[in-house]
């Protein structure tokens, strides 16, 4: 998979399900849909870390076409250590993780990552190969002060000291546009504002000589993902409760692999 054009359809499973049992029977609907239908967008799921081998083993057992990213790595080491409850790229690598989400709102907020943690994250992950989602996004008040492309653009300029690695290993950096206020809420930003938002992280990344396709996140559901993949520059969705449900999901991967 992963042809360069092709969109992107990632599952946020966050910490959700409790239950192995539960992981693989929604990854055996997703699995099953994408062997039938063979939709053209690159589809990657994201489960907990300690779902992650069983996901894969499956995903490999069953020779299916769809990615695995970790939501989360060690930023202190990439290898081992020292580090108690911590995870590190070099563990992913080795167990078949493809992809990892750094910089996630709920990580930002909730775990107090600063742009120094997010930085050494994004340097433990390309030390072991690993594909960056980078998420960005302003909360609502940032939105109603009119400051999210300057908010976007302080997340984004982190991004240039790795510019020469990026270049290296192309391919190796998604973003998923997130804005805070839209996660989990029902709420989404206006087609005209995605348009101009997505311009805008193009345009922020040609700057710093980066390309890398732009994911739009934060309440795609099963009825917007077809109006929100008609949207330029949106190259895929990062989506959060709606992976939860197969057969949204299934329709989100639908609408992002129609012409
Ligand atoms: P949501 O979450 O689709 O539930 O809004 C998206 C995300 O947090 O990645």
């Amino acid at each position: 998979m992963q042809q360069n054009s092709a969109k992107w359809v990632i599952a946020n499973w966050k910490m959700n399900p409790a239950k192995p049992t539960i992981a693989l029977e929604l990854l055996q609907k997703v699995g099953e849909y994408c062997k039938n239908q063979q939709p053209s967008a690159n589809v990657v799921v994201a489960p907990t870390f300690l779902h992650l081998s069983v996901i894969q083993q499956y995903l490999q057992h069953n020779q299916l076409d769809i990615g695995i990213s970790a939501q989360n790595l060690c930023a202190e080491n990439a290898e081992f250590g020292a580090f108690t409850g911590e995870i590190s790229a070099q563990m992913l690598s080795e167990i078949g993780v493809q992809y990892v989400i750094i910089g996630h709102s709920e990580r930002r907020q909730y775990y107090q990552e600063t742009e120094q943690v997010l930085m050494k994250k994004i340097a433990n992950a390309l030390a072991q190969n690993l594909t960056i989602i980078y998420c960005i996004g302003e909360t609502f008040e940032q939105y109603q002060n009119k400051q999210t492309l300057d908010i976007l653009q302080n997340q984004l300029a982190i991004l240039a000291d790795f510019q020469s690695q990026f270049a290296n290993q192309n391919s190796q950096l998604l973003i998923a546009y997130e804005p805070v206020w839209a996660i989990g809420t029902g709420l989404t930003p206006t087609v005209a504002e995605i348009t101009d938002i997505h311009q805008f992280i193009d345009k922020t990344l040609l700057a710093m000589q980066l390309k890398a396709p732009i994911l739009y996140g934060g309440s795609v559901n099963a009825k917007n993902a077809n109006e929100i993949a008609q949207i330029p520059l949106v190259d895929g969705a990062l989506v959060g409760g709606a992976s939860l449900i197969a057969e949204s999901f299934c329709q989100i991967i639908d609408a992002f692999s129609k012409k």
